[in-house]
């Protein structure tokens, strides 16, 4: 395995405030590690720490095997960074600041010039080159940011937020470039769009209050989703009464009627502990010869995981179980 951050123990005080409170882990090469959390979770706060923005009140972070606390230098060459907002220089041209930043980085020249053109095509940034970043839209800044983060083709990238503000063809397209980088580098990114993680994110990582709550790729964090497992069963034939039979079942927890259309009744059958029960449901309606419709196990859902392990948000109410919740899902 190939490890390009290993972060221990990781805490950061605010005065009384701990905004990361001492997590650890790993990304590996070839990993695109999505943060979700709740808005003051602490994710942009362990991102300015990987990048050496801020100092750590305690533990340790390596990134490329260079200590980011007693050799920042080292580490940082190793690191594309796009930070949350957008702070450029405002009265500087991207055309000026992407010169700028290849020369910090020690590129000169037909290769400095080549590599400028390459990240400018991949951003889409060549009709704002030549107009200084203040007056640029939010997504251009947005973009002139990422072309800067991936300048030097370091081998981490930590992108906070890198889709936000973008319109959907730029979201596509910014995601497809963190795809085709992915292979070579360790991507950190964070983001509030739940799908995002599911185009992108080899696995992702759930920050609540400071703490991981959920750490696993997208299939097993749905794994541990309330319905994930649920089985939706549509049987040809109105009003069929047949709850009784499915919930004799063995390792059946609940079954919910959802609404009768086009002339079928269907049902959403809970198991026990998400355990798969949908060869259990498929046996029973061929031994008594219902004629079925659909019948289908539930993935999860993200949303719901990050629900149900993110405590902070505090207005939102229980998760229940409705019929109409599950017709949905
Ligand atoms: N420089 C600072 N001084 C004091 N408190 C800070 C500072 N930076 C961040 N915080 C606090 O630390 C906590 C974590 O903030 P952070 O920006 O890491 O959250 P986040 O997970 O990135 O949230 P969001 O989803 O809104 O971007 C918040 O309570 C925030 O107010
Ligand atoms: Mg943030």
């Amino acid at each position: 395995m190939d490890t390009l951050i290993e972060i221990q123990n990781l805490t950061k005080h605010f005065g009384s405030l701990t905004a990361v409170n001492g997590i650890s882990f790993t990304v590996q090469r070839g990993e695109v590690l999505g943060f979700l959390g709740p808005n003051g979770a602490g994710k942009s706060t362990t991102m300015k720490m990987i990048t050496g923005f801020l100092t750590p009140t305690s533990g340790s972070i390596q990134v490329a095997g260079h200590s980011v606390q007693s050799d920042a230098i080292s580490a940082q060459e190793n690191i594309g960074y796009l930070p949350e907002g957008a702070p450029l220089y405002p009265d500087m041209t991207p055309a000026s600041l992407l010169r700028f930043v290849a020369a910090i980085r020690g590129m000169t020249g037909a290769t400095m010039r080549e590599r400028i053109e390459q990240v400018v095509a991949q951003v889409h940034v060549e009709s704002v080159l030549h107009q200084s970043v203040e007056t640029l839209s939010k997504g251009y800044k947005r973009r002139v940011g990422l072309a800067l983060a991936i300048l030097n083709d370091p081998e981490v990238l930590v992108l906070d937020e890198p889709t936000d503000g973008l319109d959907p063809n730029q979201k596509h397209e910014v995601r497809e470039l963190i795809r085709e980088m992915s292979q070579n580098k360790a991507i950190v990114l964070s983001t509030h769009i739940l799908e995002e993680v599911d185009a992108v994110c080899t696995r992702a990582i759930v920050i609540d209050r400071g703490t991981i709550v959920a750490d696993g790729t997208p299939s097993a964090l749905r794994a541990r989703a309330e319905h994930h497992n649920v089985v939706h069963l549509t049987v040809r034939g109105s009003d069929r009464p047949l709850e009784a039979d499915l919930r004799a079942l063995a390792n059946v927890a609940s079954v919910d009627r959802l609404a009768d259309s086009n002339g079928n009744t269907a049902f959403a059958i809970k198991p026990i502990n998400r355990v798969d029960i949908v060869g259990a449901v498929s046996d029973l309606a061929r031994t008594n010869q219902w004629e079925i419709e659909g019948l289908v196990a539930q993935p999860g859902r993200l949303d719901e995981l990050f629900r149900e392990v993110t405590a902070s948000d505090v207005g939102s109410p229980p998760l229940e179980t409705t019929a109409s919740e599950q017709v949905t899902a």
